[in-house]
This record gives C-alpha cells, sequence and structure tokens, in this order.
C-alpha cells in the first residue's frame, strides 16, 4: 500500500476523506484561496494587509494513549513534520506515547504600590472578604462556572521591601485558553479590592505566563532494534542519545538547541490549532533554571532493551475560544485531532515535541542532521525553480550530486537540461 508521505496532496485529500477524517465541506478550507477568507481576517488584527499562510501538514503514525492520530501542524521549516512523524512509528512499535494533565488554572497578579503598615491588613482584607471576592469573579465571568471553571484560590503575598504588594488569583479557565476570562476577572477584583484598601495605589491586574499549574507529561518507549541506522546497533544509538540528553543538562549552549528541537514540533501544532504561540513558549522557558534546562529526560531500560524518554512541561492550551473558533483552519486541525478538550489537547502537543526530540537526537548522533535537511533543501529548491512533481526526483538528484553548488540558478539549469533533454 502506498504510504501517506509518498501521495500527492490531492491523492492525501481523497485518503482522509475516505476515513472520514474530513468531510466534502472541509475541502475548500485547505484547497481553496484565500483560507482565511477577508472579513474574518480584518476583524482580527489591526490594519489588515492580506495573510501569511505557511503551509499545514500530518505527522504520521502518532499513538497517544491508545488512540491513534495523524497530528496537524503548521510550519515553515522542511523536516520538522517527518521529523515527528518518523519517531512517532518507532514510539508506537512500543506501544505509543502515555500522558497525564494537571490543568488547575492560570495565576493573575493584582498588583499594588506601597505595603501596607502591616502585611496582615492585606491578608485579613482577602480572608474576611473571600466570599465577596469570589462573587466578584464570578459575576465578572457568569459562564466560566458552567463550562467547569471558575476561581479556585486567592493568595496575598508581599514583595519583601521592594515597595510592592500582590494578590494572586487561580482561575480555572475551563478548555479556554483563558487570557480574556483571566484578564477580565482579575480587573473586576481589582477594581473592587482598590476602593476598599486604604493607602494601596492599584498598578496593574494581569495573567502571568507562568503556568506552573498547567502542565502535560507524555512519556515513550522506543526498542532498541527500532533505532538501529545502517551503520550504527540500536543499543549505541540509544545509549548515545541519552548522552546527548544529558549533554543538554549541563550546556546552556546545547540546550538552547536540544529546547529548539522540542518547541520545532510543539510550535507547529499549537499553531495549526490556533493557540497561542507566545504564550506557550513563554510559559514553557519560564519552567527553566540552571538546575533544569530542558523539559525532556531519556534514559535506557537495558532489561527491555528499550529507550525511555519523558516530557514535563507547561503547555497552558485551549480547545475552544479565541482563534480555535474564528480560524477555519484551526477548527479542522481539532477536528483532524478528533475534536480533543484543551487537557487531551495538551497530551498530544506534548508528545509531539517529546517525538521532536528524540528523532533530533537520533539524527545528530548519527548521521548528523544535515543529510536529511538537504534532501528537503534540494526538494524545496526545485519545487521553487517550477520543477512539476515527476520532475522533481532527477532535479533533486542533480543537486545532490553537487551539494556545494546548490542553489535556485543550479536548480533551474538542471530543469532546463532536463526538458531538452526530453524534447
Ligand atoms: C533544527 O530545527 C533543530 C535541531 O537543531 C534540534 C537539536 O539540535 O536538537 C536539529
Amino acid at each position: 500500500m502506498t504510504k501517506f508521505y509518498e501521495l500527492s496532496t490531492a491523492e492525501r485529500l481523497a485518503q482522509l476523506r475516505d476515513e472520514g477524517a474530513i468531510d466534502d465541506d472541509d475541502l475548500p478550507v485547505l484547497t481553496d484561496e484565500p483560507a482565511l477568507p477577508t472579513g474574518v481576517a480584518a476583524n482580527m488584527v489591526e490594519n489588515q494587509i492580506g495573510n501569511f499562510p505557511v503551509p499545514l501538514g500530518l505527522a504520521d503514525h502518532f499513538v497517544i494513549d491508545g488512540e491513534a492520530l495523524r497530528v496537524p501542524m503548521a510550519v515553515e521549516e522542511p523536516s520538522v513534520i517527518a521529523a515527528a512523524g518518523n519517531a512517532a512509528h518507532r514510539i508506537a512499535r512500543a506501544g505509543g506515547f502515555r500522558t497525564s494533565v494537571h490543568r488547575d488554572g492560570i495565576t493573575a497578579q493584582i498588583v499594588f504600590t506601597g505595603i501596607p503598615e502591616d502585611f496582615e491588613v492585606l491578608q485579613t482584607f482577602v480572608h474576611e472578604r473571600e466570599a465577596e471576592i469570589r462573587k466578584v469573579a464570578h459575576d465578572a465571568h457568569p459562564s466560566l462556572q458552567t463550562y467547569g471553571g471558575g476561581l479556585r484560590n486567592i493568595s496575598v503575598s508581599v514583595v519583601c521591601g521592594k515597595g510592592f504588594s500582590e494578590i494572586d488569583l487561580l482561575i480555572d479557565p475551563g478548555d479556554a485558553m483563558g487570557a480574556n476570562v483571566v484578564n477580565t476577572i482579575a480587573e473586576a477584583v481589582a477594581k473592587y479590592c482598590v476602593k476598599r484598601l486604604d493607602g494601596l495605589d492599584l498598578l496593574m491586574a494581569i495573567l502571568s505566563n507562568d503556568t506552573q499549574n498547567q502542565r502535560a507529561r507524555a512519556q515513550a518507549r522506543i526498542d532498541f532494534d527500532s533505532l538501529a541506522t545502517r551503520d550504527m546497533d540500536g543499543s549505541e544509538v540509544a545509549r548515545r542519545i541519552v548522552a546527548a540528553a544529558r549533554f543538554a543538562e549541563i550546556s546552556p549552549l546545547r540546550a538552547a538547541t536540544h529546547n529548539k528541537g522540542i518547541m520545532n514540533g510543539i510550535n507547529a501544532v499549537v499553531l495549526a490549532t490556533g493557540n497561542d504561540t507566545r504564550n506557550i513558549n513563554a510559559a514553557a522557558y519560564a519552567d527553566l533554571n540552571d538546575q533544569r534546562r530542558t523539559w525532556t529526560k531519556w534514559s535506557v531500560d537495558e532489561q527491555c532493551r528499550q529507550l525511555v524518554g519523558s516530557i514535563d512541561i507547561p503547555l497552558p492550551l485551549g480547545s475552544v475560544g479565541g482563534a480555535m473558533s474564528t480560524l477555519p483552519m484551526a477548527k479542522l486541525s481539532l477536528k483532524l485531532l478528533h475534536r480533543p478538550d484543551a487537557s487531551r489537547l495538551m497530551g498530544i502537543v506534548a508528545s509531539v515535541g517529546l517525538a521532536s526530540n528524540c528523532s533530533a537526537m537520533r539524527a545528530l548522533v548519527t548521521r548528523g542532521i544535515q543529510e536529511g535537511h538537504m534532501n528537503l533543501q534540494f526538494k524545496s529548491l526545485a519545487m521553487s525553480a517550477g520543477a512539476r512533481p515527476e520532475e522533481l526526483a532527477p532535479v533533486v538528484s542533480g543537486l545532490r550530486a553537487d551539494p556545494a553548488h546548490a542553489s535556485l540558478e543550479t536548480a533551474a539549469n538542471l530543469l532546463t537540461q532536463l526538458r531538452n533533454a526530453l524534447k
């Protein structure tokens, strides 16, 4: 049977339709121009003048908590989708990803300048008025409770000796990403408090993108045999991957690149599903410090002859509201993921991050990444030069024969030669 990656775009769409993953109604979103109607785009940002499409692809072979998925990824970098699907395939052979998620809420900071004479004044204020504060929070967004969300916790802190004090609200946004909900509640509570607190000036009320309470974990195993390359035994590849992961933990220079490889996969799914990539990156990096330089861990299980990987990362994602409800592509991506709730989506995205990390390290510690990257680069040069699908292979092989001189001009020359030879 022809593999998914060997099909043309039109054949892939036909297969997805046959599988029931998409309907006829979805086709115009994927094939018509523009995918984002001007009426929608013009109301999403200010001074809109056009759209900025990036390719949407499917990373194949994911099995996450027993469910087989093709994961939509929006990304301009060649090899990101292939890399994620490649590792997912090896992981699927050993049972797939197992995920667990904590979605306990997002913190909003209500910040005051000036500290009450006695810190306890603020604490007592919050303690005595907790019921009223909860009511203010509820009234600011009454529908939140019906979606399973709401104010979970209130705490008070003083930034010692620096002249600031704050009231923190822990708010569960339900299945939404939560920025609007949380900021609306924070501003309402801030207004209520400031009227009743003498000697304190409200500086701001805003959510924190440090979302320790919205985190996803995924675990995966790969048989040594599935890791072997043409010239390296699988156990050796596994041992070298563990060494590469260990090096990222001790070298800040390497950790930055290691983490970029993880975010390659994560950002692509976050973008495809209409979530906020900046929020996800801010949250993920806020979780790191000198003692914890990355989100993944890799070890070897000698007894089972398997490589074992895990990821633990804050991922404050939503599955409803915002761009997820307005962008046709995002709606379609969520449909392709079987309409996950926010927790499920977090598990999926964490799994893609782990897969991306695995694939990058396997390539790095064996043949290096350039061989695979260059093939995709050559293909994109051939396409830019105007090669038709049936002309891609000969032009790519011409470029591969002399990689040092591979350029758009060379690709165009190779294409001309090919066409002349067939005249
Ligand atoms: C390239 O986009 C990402 C990698 O550099 C990640 C890594 O080095 O782990 C391959």
